[in-house]
């Protein structure tokens, strides 16, 4: 597809040990998450926007596979092995372009803060010259290339890398942001000069893409912001590139006519979309595919992951995860809603209760601590506080049906698999181990027996002992006393 500079290929560097992220797991540093999408994929929504001809990603053997999890086949793969550096890089990756492309635009794997804005700059500007380069400058250089610009600022004639760089160099304050867009008839024979004439002979011991620009006349495109080019090879860069996500996503949401309380307490994944006039009080997380409707209401304190909330839901301090709920429901507080748990309509979760894979039907309500577990509950159904699904034997699960307008008494154990009927009732303190049929009564617990006199006589009985054994020593008392006199119990 044409853009402002002709036709396009991708190429994204991703290629390279993650030494300064200090992991133990040797996760790829392309795939750590970054607001809940891999690093890499903030940068390919990006370039997708350009409709680049292909894209090519220069992997490691091991990064392949991660990312073939991934994204399946939509990218090219070019294997670079072993890793000799972003020139090296940037050659493996040649053998893989198979369109013919004016230009290649060339990103490294962890610049996830990219904008569209900022790559249609860079491809304005390369038309004109060889190639040209996205620059910025940080409040804090050390770690970047200087750009090094020719007598008339123009064009740059140099980039020298942090490691490498004489004082004089170290105080130049615009720095290479990795990303360029090079002609693509010259890029072959330069990466060729840049082995032959640079070699690696430089503190990293490594053939340098930067060394190109001494090969193509290079215009630098100075952006601003800088975050927007900002490289992540820490921990602490990362933990800045999530505050500047954060930052952005929010401002995203709430021009689209969602409102935050003290926003910087909350936190909300890329993939997350959330309806008009929503609210979102503080402290909460929202994850993955989480999608709100309209005029709801969340937090204080909510986390929410892959979950699809109905329009006007109330949720209040609640943990929900692969919930899916229908319009007015209301949840919370302290509700923890695991995966299957499904709320129609006008339904109602209340405080301390758990559910999985269960069904709530519409108007029904869960008002207090309880459990449903592998349920089917119909509509208008009340559950007493203190109901537990038994659906476990400590082998398998088993499913508890309720029917529409059933009374469930409070603190009720349904032993599962069991069925209890439309319109039924169950007594208070039941243990139900039957079905119970439409519009019954179950009553499933022992008959209260009332010993008269009894708690009197037993006050006095102990009386009596006391005053008898101060008159005895220490030893003569050892002997443990039962708690209730048997004698008496039947
Ligand atoms: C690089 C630039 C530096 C620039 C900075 C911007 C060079 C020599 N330096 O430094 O001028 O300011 O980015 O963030 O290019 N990679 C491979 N194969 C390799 C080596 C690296 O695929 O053999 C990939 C990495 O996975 C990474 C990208 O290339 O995504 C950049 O490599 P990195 O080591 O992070 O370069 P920097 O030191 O940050
Ligand atoms: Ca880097």
């Amino acid at each position: 597809m044409a853009s402002s500079a002709g036709t396009l290929a991708a190429v994204i560097l991703a290629a390279g040990r993650a030494t300064r992220f200090k992991s133990q797991v040797g996760l790829s540093k392309v795939l750590y998450p970054l607001a809940g999408l891999p690093m890499v994929e903030h940068i390919l929504r990006v370039v997708q926007k350009l409709q680049p001809e292909q894209i090519v990603i220069v992997v490691s053997p091991e990064t392949q596979e991660a990312l073939l999890n991934r994204f399946g086949h939509l990218y090219t793969y070019a294997i670079q092995e072993p890793q000799l550096g972003t020139g090296d890089a940037l050659a493996a990756a040649l053998p893989a372009i198979d369109v013919a492309a004016d230009y290649l635009l060339v990103l490294p794997g962890d610049v996830p803060l990219i904008t569209e804005e900022a790559l249609r700059e860079l491809m304005t500007s390369a038309r004109g010259a060889d190639a040209a380069v996205l620059t910025f400058e940080p409040p804090n250089p050390r770690g970047y290339g200087r750009i090094v610009r020719d007598e008339d600022g123009r064009l740059v004639s140099l980039i020298v890398e942090d490691s490498d760089a004489e004082p004089e160099q170290s105080a130049i304050r615009e720095v290479n942001s990795g990303i360029y867009a090079l002609e693509q008839r010259w890029v072959e024979r330069s990466l060729e000069r840049v082995r032959r004439e640079c070699g690696k002979e430089n503190r990293k011991g490594e053939y340098y893409l930067t060394d190109i620009v001494r090969f193509l006349r290079t215009s630098p495109v100075l952006h601003q912001p800088w975050e927007d080019l900002m490289g992540i090879n820490d921990r602490s860069q990362l933990a800045l590139a999530e505050d500047v996500m954060q930052e952005r996503i929010i401002a995203a949401h709430a021009h689209d006519g969602v409102s935050f309380m003290r926003a910087e307490t909350t936190y909300v994944e890329a993939s997350v979309r959330i309806g008009v006039d929503s609210i979102i009080y503080p402290g909460c997380l929202l994850r993955g595919e989480t999608v709100i409707g309209e005029s709801c209401q969340i937090g204080p304190m909510c986390y929410l992951d892959d979950c699809r909330v109905g329009n006007r839901n109330q949720i209040v301090y609640a943990h929900l995860v692969k919930v899916h709920s229908e319009d007015d429901v209301k949840i919370g507080p302290f509700a923890n809603l695991r995966p299957g748990t499904h709320l129609a309509e006008s339904a109602k979760v209340g405080s301390f209760v758990e559910m999985k894979e269960t069904r709530l039907g519409t108007g029904s309500k869960v008002p207090h601590l309880t459990y449903l577990g592998d349920a089917e509950v119909g509509r208008d159904v009340n559950i007493g506080a203190g109901t537990i699904t038994c659906n476990y034997d400590g082998f398998d699960k088993y499913r508890t049906t309720i029917e529409d307008e059933v009374f469930i008494g409070t603190n009720n154990a349904i032993i599962a698999p069991r069925r209890i009927g439309k319109g039924a009732y169950t007594a208070a303190g039941s243990t139900i181990n039957q079905d119970v049929p439409p519009d019954a009564l179950a009553i499933a617990r022992g008959r209260q027996v009332n010993k008269e006199g009894y708690a009197k006589r037993l006050r006095e009985r102990k009386a009596r002992k006391r005053t008898a054994d101060e008159g005895v020593s220490d030893e003569d008392t050892a002997a443990p006393e039962s708690h209730l006199d048997t004698k008496e119990q039947d």
